[in-house]
């Protein structure tokens, strides 16, 4: 299976479509096309792979001077609970000092539970954009931006 293939699998089953924060297929292929995103596939015990196994989870993450962004993160629901999503997260932390960040950040929207994941992964808040998602009903949600130093 394709990268591509595996992040969207990952994505169809970990995301609600009432939030509205899944990408498409094409949102998520042409960020793979750009050279500075990049996709980290875990299986179910956390080890990184390619092409070959199921992923059970992924980050999507750009890549800038300094800092790095995680543009989004799944885990299937079956495999939730068990560190998953801490173990993508220091994977990705990881590869952004050694490229050379300082900081990572995220932006997620204000009510998701994601955050106890990020503050457990010492993330903290530094901004909010208001009214910066609407879900599928039409209510709107501020952002949360997240970073953690590296
Ligand atoms: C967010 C997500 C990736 C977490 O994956 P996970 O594999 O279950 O996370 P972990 O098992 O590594 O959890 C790590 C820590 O975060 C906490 N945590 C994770 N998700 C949580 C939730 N929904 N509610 C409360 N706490 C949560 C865990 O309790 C754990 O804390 P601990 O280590 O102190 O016990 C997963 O729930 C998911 O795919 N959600 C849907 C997609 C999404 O909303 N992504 C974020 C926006 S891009």
């Amino acid at each position: 299976m394709s990268e591509l293939d595996q992040v969207m699998a990952v994505m169809e089953a970990a995301f609600d479509p009432h939030w509205r924060e899944a990408w498409t297929r094409q949102q998520v292929a042409n960020s793979l096309a750009m050279p500075h995103t990049y996709a980290i596939l875990v299986d179910e015990n956390g080890h990184r792979i390619s092409g070959e196994n199921t992923a059970a989870g992924f980050v999507l993450a750009r890549r800038a001077p300094g800092e790095e962004e995680l543009l989004l993160i799944g885990v299937r629901p079956e495999a939730r609970g068990r560190g998953l999503g801490r173990t993508l997260i220091e994977i990705f932390a990881t590869l952004a000092r050694g490229a050379g960040a300082e900081r990572i950040f995220l932006e997620m929207r204000a009510n998701n539970p994601a955050q106890h994941l990020y503050r457990a992964c010492g993330f903290a808040p530094i901004g909010r954009r208001r009214a910066y998602y609407r879900t599928l009903d039409g209510t709107q949600l501020d952002a949360i931006t997240f970073a953690r130093e590296l």
